[in-house]
């Protein structure tokens, strides 16, 4: 190594001789090196296998606390892992099942089902929370969710597979128990539905009732309206002369309780009374009735009773208004100096007063065996005339308004 200086050249060449040491030290520094390699791999591989074993410890804390059921098997369906949650779940120690078959968990109508599983692991594939059903140690049979997941070689080939379970017994009763509930709601609906069918037909037959029973309303009242007119018709046979009065006054008597306001029923009241308001000149006998001139004294007074004969006759017929009053009441004045009762004022029924100015109206307006007919502006003169001292004020200023303003017409052949 040392090398001597040369004999030319007195002086030790210092130079050379430290390359040449340098050269040295690197070629002993990579010998070093090279002898110190093996150590380093040595080191690395022991911080790898550390690192590795604090995973697997850190795995296997989360596989023993972890409260789903989790344990391993190899291709055969042998049990290789149990962690206590399992033992836990299926009531098996870890020592009792590892190196047992897994076909102690397993129905037997569940077999099919294994074999699957594990054609899938063999394939890589993993297998997420399906529900099926195992056997405890007890012989219960319980409803699972479980994971199946491939266990990988180094080289990526499955040598078994693990499988996480969770029980769903509890979550079972309850879908069950909403199941149920829902049933009952069901049932509970169809009671409700059967109830309300049923109300719809009674209300159906209440209607159709209803409907017949309007029918023979109708009937009725059309057969009491046929009545009335058959009567009025009878009464007026026996004087032609006033022949359709009845019916003038009954249908202006109606007019006038319109426009004073009275709803439909009493207009048809009203109306009504009029048609049969002189039903007593039954009992006045004919030639009187039908005599050209003037009354006596004797043959006005036999007139006169018509009206307590009309009420007479009329007032046990039942009608829904008080017809026999207002007939009772249609020759009667406010100031008393009617008949047949004289009655004054208030004393007399409205029905009445509407009467009398319609009876006054078709009486004046219409021709007479004793006179022609005075026309309707005569005939509203006499009610305005005597407008508050003979005649109602408010029936008098209605009449006059249906005439005057609203072109109300008696049947022509009388105006
Ligand atoms: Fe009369
Ligand atoms: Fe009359």
């Amino acid at each position: 190594m040392n090398q001597s200086p040369s004999p030319k050249s007195p002086k030790p060449d210092i130079v050379g001789e430290l390359d040449q040491l340098r050269v040295e030290i690197r070629r002993e520094k990579a010998s070093l090196n090279e002898a110190l390699a093996p150590l380093e791999q040595l080191r690395y591989r022991a911080r790898t296998a550390e690192a590795l074993l604090k995973s697997s410890e850190t795995l296997a804390s989360i596989v023993l606390s972890s409260d789903a059921a989790i344990f391993s098997k190899n291709l055969e369906g042998v049990i290789s892992s149990w962690n206590p949650a399992a033992e836990k779940l299926f009531g098996y120690t870890a020592k009792e099942v590892i190196g047992q078959s897994v076909t102690l968990l397993l129905p037997p109508n569940r077999l099919k089902e294994e074999e699957f599983i594990v054609a899938r692991i063999l394939q890589g594939e993993q297998i997420s929370r399906i529900e099926t059903e195992r056997i405890c140690k007890d012989g219960r049979h319980i409803p699972i969710r479980a994971t199946f997941s491939p266990i990988l070689d180094v080289d990526g080939k499955a040598i078994g597979f693990s499988t996480i379970a969770q029980d769903i017994a509890q979550e079972k009763m309850a879908a069950q128990a909403l199941l149920d509930a829902n049933k009952e709601l069901i049932v509970e609906n169809k009671e409700k539905e059967q109830r309300a069918s049923e109300l719809i037909v009674a209300n159906e037959e209440k209607a159709k009732r209803v409907d017949e029973l309007l029918i023979t309303k109708d009937k009725l009242q059309a057969s009491l309206m046929e009545t009335i007119d058959l009567t009025r018709q009878l009464v007026e046979l026996r004087d032609p002369f006033t022949a359709g009065h009845q019916k003038h006054v009954g249908d202006l008597a109606k007019a006038i309780a319109a426009q004073m306001g009275f709803d439909e029923v009493y207009q048809k009241g009203v109306m009504i009374a009029g048609y049969l308001h002189d039903t007593g000149k039954i009992i006045v006998p004919i030639e009187i009735l039908c005599k050209p001139g003037k009354l006596s004294l004797e043959e006005f007074n036999l007139v006169k009773n018509h009206v307590q004969a009309g009420y007479d006759l009329l007032k046990d017929v039942t009608y829904p208004w008080p017809i026999a009053k207002a007939v009772l009441g249609h020759h009667e004045r406010l100031d008393g100096s009617g008949y047949p009762n004289g009655l004054k004022g208030d004393q007399i029924s409205i029905e009445s007063r509407i009467l009398t100015v319609a009876d006054v109206i078709d009486a004046m307006a219409s021709h007479r065996p004793y006179r022609a007919g005075l026309g309707i502006e005569k005939a509203l003169a006499e009610i305005e005339r005597g407008r508050e001292t003979l005649y109602d004020g408010a029936v008098v200023d209605a009449c006059l308004k249906l005439f005057r303003e609203n072109g109300y017409k008696l049947p022509t052949s009388l105006t």
